[in-house]
């Protein structure tokens, strides 16, 4: 390889790892960070949510030390996409490094823990670490000092710090509170509830009681010992792990070269690595070649002429110099192009990939492999000039000419871009009045980036004055498009020709939006064409509609509201905070937390902070993929089925033999007992395909090999032979299941009943509206950490099963069936799991029962942790469903029947599915309809098997329920509030749909509940204020939505243990499982609350004593399953019936003991007891009286949204919930809760779509296509009140749940959106001289961008224009 290997030879990697020095001699240079830290340390903190780049759970902070400046450069990247061999002379902060439980913790984990801000706490190492690279970073600048205990961070920063990451249960409201606590220009009042402090208090007081930050302790504490090797010449890369990193041109072209003679195509050129991301990597290369040492590709350079900005440099670095200080030579004009081209970048991805993701890599991404970029499209219309080589020689190419050509080959090096400043491109003098305009677009999921754009847009014109016509003449103009289903992004030529010397009015504008219908136009194949093509017409009147003379009154009272406000700056829905007198726009505006804690049994009832929240703000709480591999384990993957029905006649690899390290394929030949995936008392499963496979998706086998990489590579491999010769074809929907009679029986005792005599409440009605039809899709659980479990065979034919579940003994009774062992042969245990959501209850079953399987077959210890497409090709999620409604109304709105006609796709194996129609019905019950008939069938198909998610059934039923509301308010034209109002239940009414499940006419509280909200969001002077905004805006609407919720819940029997050790401390254990919901607190409360009863001295101190243990199969039996959102009250009532016994069996020494030394405490009562042979442990099965198993939950919402008319963005402004959680357990739970169900819920309603091929088989598999809600997509204003509604005697301790009911409360997000398209399809059938009052439509879950602006009107500008020019 010539001099680079000669020079390098011998040398190897070295770097530091939480200050701690590693040496590697021999590394495989594909071997990522994540890799290396979770396999080969023991920082476990770095977790794999993803392994794309798209959820933040693996990020460190990465430190590099110039020795020139004597400066070291932080920043966050996420460790699953670099590799290992980039980071020679690195320094590694992980989560364990910010702050530990051994060497103290940080500040910010302190206060992620005191904001509640942790539930599951799989996230939460990611959100530190990138909170702590924002501290970092803004304490090294040389902004003014903040005030003592805060950081020079703004509230702007710190939210932008963690909106790339990804959390699915808090909601994110406490943890950007978290983070804003630390910001310099924070208003205490703002932050949120939390356990530092009291509402009220000053902020001396507050401040005081904050885990103290000191900004010079927030360095990243680059090591001595690595700056000094640094300094003495540190090594490159050597030639022994194949990693290259060529210092200049020559030596990469020498390399090269060496690589062509050798035929080698193996070699791989990177920069950030980023690109894995989304162009996964199927095979391994032998060879990597690093550009970031060559200078060429390393420069910024800005002279007269424009920036020059070489291939290599990061985009945050791009993003950096675009927006540099010093910039005083560029004329205005030019600064603003480059401002606006960061301002762009800046949407890009995330942080964390915007700083090792290279310019070069994504030019050449979207050269190469029609990457949809953002750089590409933004850099077009300025001139950009491309320097690109090949070989020897060098070639300067217009960006225009470099998409042009076909995908450059792999010796083509892209050197560096150059942005020509606009003086440099035109001859303009101070006293021309040429002006240049310059904008850039892109319409994506979600506004702050870490999505790909539906289009992307970027404009430039130089326009001028002219005064005999007081209109602006277009001179010039460059338009790109591009990201929209096009193979590079585009110049509309034909629009710019047309454009070009034009005098601006509204028929220009109109001609060149009807050319630009013709240019823009998506290739086949992809989604949502249509609405593409109508954002570049909303994109392009955006930009010209300011320059086009219009009056400001157009006649019919309308005021164009959008363009002036955008064009003028002015953020009607953004909040701005103030620092240094300077407005700063932020995400989320202050929000209010109302709640009663209660002392009445205490400690139950205070807002204790979650247990174990800060070992898992450190990354040390230990999850199943975090317990260390033991000697000789095997790694599995799934292989699964492609096709919905068909026999499987073999399996192969492409390669022919077996792929690298693989040692076993294990299938349904291979089980020993039963073939049973699960068992529960829904049905069975089979773990494997049998004969046939019965949906795409389902399990066929699982390939076993050395590292888990090694499995998921060769289970991609994997060839599958089908044969589906005189097969019957699939049922790929429920009209085809009701065709072929295909359903599962639902036993009668889960059948709901029928509510009073639907034909006559028909004949009571003035209106009927008859069949109406909507669907419904599914939504994916998206638990931050995938399914995984790890088993371990043990002597004597036993198996112990680590498994994230939500159901453990369900699991131990599957595996002792699969290898026909006795259960007590099984132990399962389950620690902590990272997000479940109902996802880990039947879903886990079969990941567990695989690794047992083949751990017995294969006699060593296996386990799995599934990457994420397997994990959502898997999953099966919620069930989608099609419904059919007649209801029949009086004038008033009072509905007298309802009759629903519902199709369940449950999918191919019964899984919980026949529960649903009790569940749809439980919510559905919310409204007095008079009569209630419905048929609810549970349809088998051959599509993936459905299972529970959080709120199953009740978050369809709420959906079906209010869609039906809107319906009638719409057809009788009147406000749907008065609808919802007339159709609420009396305490009667609820007795007569629920019966005694109602409870005490006093536990009804929904009626206060509804009223008191009305008031305390201002719900009717907010609707009015709504009116008049939609009075004076064309383009953005609000609608304003308040939904009630009546949901049922059911307790299930769950058992416990308490058992009380020699010095006092107190060690429990309990059916329910604790999935970040808080369980384990509670249940702590509850055991020092009721062990308290004893009366004696330190008993105020039992909540320190308690510690609350992983549960396990074979000590606390029928555990029963975690779920219902009723789990956490049983297993604290289990607990408290222990404590009880324990309390009894200890009071006769205790009045002894006090009658012999006057006062006692309670670890010398313990020992006494120990002494004296006291049983000091007890066990319980608490199973609720059969009158108090179901009950009702109540509650509502109000939720303000504002819809962008030109992208179907909807913004949620405002929302406000009350809440009836009974006497709260702890408050602050309960709030992170309520919180983070809603959050979920927005995902279901607005954002989450969970489709299939025509074959069944999930097409979003990723977090590129799958978005859950991010920080800037939750409510800016989110205040949320917990009603505590005092004594409910059949409750424990007064308590209700928390976990499922609020996230059905979403569905106002929903009406509300709907009540804002309804405005805009009114005002756009004004403008064809229609009456649009009463217009009936179907708004679809999740109402997405394309979805909404659809309803809109995909030509609604065109529309207006033409309207405009006849009322001329
Ligand atoms: C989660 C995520 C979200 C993203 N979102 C967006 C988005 O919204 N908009 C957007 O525009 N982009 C987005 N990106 C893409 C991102 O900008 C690119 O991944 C990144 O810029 C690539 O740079 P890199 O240095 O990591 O490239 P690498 O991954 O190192 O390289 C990418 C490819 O380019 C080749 N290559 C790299 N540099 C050169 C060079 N100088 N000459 C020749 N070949 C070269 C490599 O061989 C490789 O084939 C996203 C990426 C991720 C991971
Ligand atoms: S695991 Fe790396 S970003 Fe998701
Ligand atoms: S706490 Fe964020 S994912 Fe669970």
């Amino acid at each position: 390889m010539g001099e680079v290997a000669a020079e390098t030879r011998k040398q190897s990697l070295v770097f530091a790892v939480n200050r701690q020095r590693f040496e590697l001699s021999d590394v495989d240079p594909s071997t990522t960070l994540l890799e290396f830290l979770r396999y080969q340390t023991p920082f476990k903190s770095v977790k794999l949510g993803c392994g794309e780049g798209g959820c933040g759970a693996c990020i460190v902070l990465l430190s590099k030390y110039d020795p020139a400046l004597d400066q070291v450069h932080d920043s966050t990247v996420s460790s699953c996409l670099t590799l290992l061999c980039s980071l020679n002379g690195c320094s590694i902060t992980t989560a364990e490094g910010v702050g530990n439980s051994k060497d103290g913790f940080h500040p910010i984990q302190e206060r992620f823990a005191g904001f509640h801000a942790s539930q599951c706490g799989f996230c939460t190492p990611g959100m530190c670490v990138s909170l702590f690279s924002a501290l970092v970073n803004a304490d090294k600048t040389n902004r003014p000092e903040p005030r003592p205990g805060f950081s020079k961070l703004t509230v702007t920063e710190a939210e932008k710090a963690i909106s790339g990451n990804l959390c699915r249960c808090t909601g994110y409201r406490p943890i950007a509170d978290a983070c804003k606590s630390f910001a310099a220009d924070v208003d205490m009042e703002d932050l949120g509830f939390n356990s530092f402090w009291k509402k009220g208090e000053s902020d001396e007081v507050k401040l005081s009681r904050l885990s103290s930050y000191n900004p010079n302790n927030a360095s990243s504490k680059f090591p001595e010992f690595l700056k000094k090797e640094i300094k003495a010449g540190a090594c490159l890369a050597s030639k022994d792990y194949h990693w290259y990193s060529p210092a200049s041109l020559e030596q990469l072209q020498s390399l090269l070269q060496e690589n062509e003679a050798n035929n080698g195509n193996s070699v791989k050129i990177i920069v950030g690595n980023t690109g894995v991301g989304y162009y996964k990597e199927l095979e391994l290369y032998e060879k990597y070649i690093d550009l970031k040492y060559i200078p060429e590709l390393s420069i910024i350079r800005k002279d007269q002429t424009g920036i020059e900005i070489g291939a290599a440099v990061t985009i945050s670095k791009a993003i950096e110099a675009l927006k540099g200080e010093n910039q005083g030579d560029y004329h205005l004009e030019s600064k603003t192009v480059f401002k606006k081209l960061a301002d762009h970048m800046e949407k890009i991805a995330s942080d964390f990939v915007r700083n090792s993701g290279s310019v070069g890599g994504n030019l050449i991404m979207a050269q190469r492999k029609r990457f949809p970029s953002d750089i590409a499209t933004i850099l077009l219309p300025v001139g950009t000039i491309m320097n690109i080589t090949t070989g020897q020689k060098l070639g300067k190419l217009t960006l225009e000419e470099f998409f042009a050509r076909p995908p450059l080959d792999s010796k083509t090096i892209l050197l560096s871009i150059k942005i020509p400043c606009w003086e440099s491109r035109r001859d303009i003098s101070s006293e021309t009045d040429t002006k240049l305009l310059f904008e850039t677009y892109r319409a994506a999921p979600r506004p702050l980036g870490n999505a790909l754009p539906y289009l992307n847009a970027a404009f430039l014109a130089e326009v001028s004055f002219c005064r005999s016509s007081t209109r602006v003449m277009l001179n010039d103009c460059q338009l790109a498009f591009g990201a929209y289903g096009t193979k590079h992004p585009i110049r509309a030529r034909k629009v710019e020709d047309f454009l070009t010397g034009k005098l601006l009015n509204v028929d220009v504008l109109f001609e060149a939006i009807k050319l630009l219908e013709t240019t823009v136009i998506p290739e086949d194949g992809t989604s949502s064409p249509a609405y593409r093509s109508s954002l570049a017409v909303g994109f392009l009147y955006e930009f010209l509609s300011s320059l086009v003379h219009t009056p400001a009154e157009i006649p019919g009272g309308w005021r164009n509201g959008y363009s002036i406000a955008v064009l003028n700056g002015d953020s009607n829905s953004e909040n701005y905070n103030k620092f240094n007198g300077i407005k700063f726009p932020t995400l989320l505006s202050s929000s209010k937390q109302v709640i009663q804690s209660s002392k009445e049994y205490h400690p139950v009832g205070q807002p204790i902070t979650k247990a174990g929240a800060a070992i898992q703000a450190s990354g040390e709480a230990v999850f199943v993929d975090d317990i260390p591999s033991p000697s000789n384990c095997l790694y599995g993957a799934f292989i699964c089925s492609t096709e919905p029905l068909a026999r499987v006649r073999s399996i192969k690899f492409k390669s022919g033999s077996p792929p690298v390290g693989v040692t076993a394929l294990i299938s349904v030949k291979d089980i020993p007992g039963k073939n049973v995936g699960c068992t529960s008392i829904f049905g069975l499963e089979p773990l494997y395909a049998d004969e046939h496979t019965q949906c795409a998706g389902e399990r066929i086998a699982f390939v076993v090999a050395d590292t888990q990489r090694h499995a998921d590579l060769a289970a991609n491999l994997a060839v599958i032979d089908y044969d589906k010769e005189n097969l019957e074809p699939p049922i790929l929907s429920v009209e085809e299941a009701v065709e072929r009679q295909s359903f599962f029986e639902v036993p009668p005792f889960l059948n709901p009943e029928q509510v009073g005599d639907f034909s006559k409440g028909m004949a009571e009605s003035d209106h009927q509206i008859l069949c109406a039809e909507i669907k419904l899709g599914s939504q994916y659980y998206f638990y931050m950490e995938t399914q995984t479990a790890l088993a371990v065979p043990d002597e004597d034919n036993c198996m112990t099963v680590y498994s994230s579940n939500q159901c453990p003994e369900f699991a131990q009774d599957t595996i002792a069936q699969c290898i026909a062992l006795p259960a007590n042969n099984i132990r399962v245990i389950t620690r902590r799991v990272g997000g479940g959501f109902g996802g880990k209850a039947i879903k886990a079953i079969p990941v567990a029962a695989a690794c047992a399987v083949a751990a017995y077959k294969l006699q060593c210890p296996v386990r799995t942790y599934l990457n994420r497409k397997t994990d959502m090709i898997m999953a099966g999620g919620r069930h989608p469903m099609k419904i059919t409604y007649s209801v029949g109304f009086k004038t008033s709105g009072k509905i007298t029947a309802l009759k629903l006609d519902i199709l369940i796709d449950a999918g191919a194996f019964a899984d919980a599915s026949i529960l649903m129609p009790s569940l749809i019905l439980g919510t559905v019950r919310r409204y007095d309809w008079g009569a209630l008939n419905f048929d609810i069938k549970v349809c088998k198909t051959n599509l993936p098997s459905r299972s529970a998610m959080r709120a199953p059934g009740e978050v369809q039923g709420s959906f079906i329920v209010e869609a039906i509301i809107e319906h009638v308010a719409s057809t009788l034209s009147i406000e749907v509030d008065s609808v919802r109002n007339i159709n609420l239940h009396t305490y009667n009414s609820l007795g007569f749909f629920y019966k005694s499940i109602a409870g005490e006419p006093l536990e009804y509280t929904l009626p206060s509940i509804w009223d008191k909200l009305a008031t305390s969001s201002d719900f009717y002077q907010r609707s009015e204020m709504i009116k008049e905004f939609n009075r004076c805006n064309i383009w953005r609407k609000r609608g304003i939505s308040r939904v009630p919720i009546v949901h049922e819940v059911n307790v299930r029997p769950t058992p416990g243990k308490v058992s009380i050790l020699k010095d006092g401390s107190i060690v429990v254990e309990v059916g329910g499982i604790e999935l970040g919901q808080g369980l384990w607190t509670k249940v702590k409360q509850m055991t020092a609350y009721a062990l308290s009863l004893i009366k004696c001295g330190g008993t105020e101190e039992l909540l320190e004593k308690v510690r609350v243990v992983q549960s396990d199969t074979l000590s606390l039996i029928q555990g029963g399953f975690t779920g219902g959102s009723t789990t956490s009250e049983s297993s604290c009532e289990a607990v408290r019936l222990c404590c009880n016994v324990l309390v009894e069996r200890l009071t006769a020494l205790k009045e002894r003991l006090l009658e012999q030394m006057g006062s006692i405490e309670w670890e010398a009562l313990v020992l006494q007891a120990h002494l004296t042979s006291v049983n000091l442990s007890a066990s319980s099965l608490f199973i609720p009286e059969f009158s108090s198993t179901h009950y009702l939950n109540y509650g509502a919402a109000v939720s303000e949204v504002e819809v962008n008319l030109l992208t179907g963005e909807t913004t949620i402004l405002q929302t406000d919930i009350i809440y009836d959680c009974g006497q709260s357990l702890n408050p602050a739970v309960d709030l992170g809760q309520i919180e983070g169900a809603y959050v979920q819920g927005i995902g279901f309603f607005m954002l989450e779509e969970y489709p299939t091929n025509s074959d069944g088989l999930v097409t979003t598999n990723g977090t590129w296509t799958y978005k859950i809600p991010t920080m800037d997509t939750i409510p800016k204003q989110f205040n949320v009140e917990i009603l505590s509604s005092g004594h409910h005697k059949k409750r424990v301790l007064s308590s209700k749940a928390s976990g499922e009911p609020p996230l059905t409360l979403a569905v106002s997000v929903h009406c509300a959106t709907r009540a804002a398209i309804a405005e805009a399809r009114q005002q756009l059938l004004s403008w064809s001289g229609l009456d649009g009052s009463n217009s009936t439509f179907q708004l679809e879950a999740p109402a997405t961008m394309p979805v909404v602006k659809e309803l809109c009107g995909l030509d609604s500008i065109q529309k207006f224009l033409k309207w405009t020019m006849g009322t001329k």
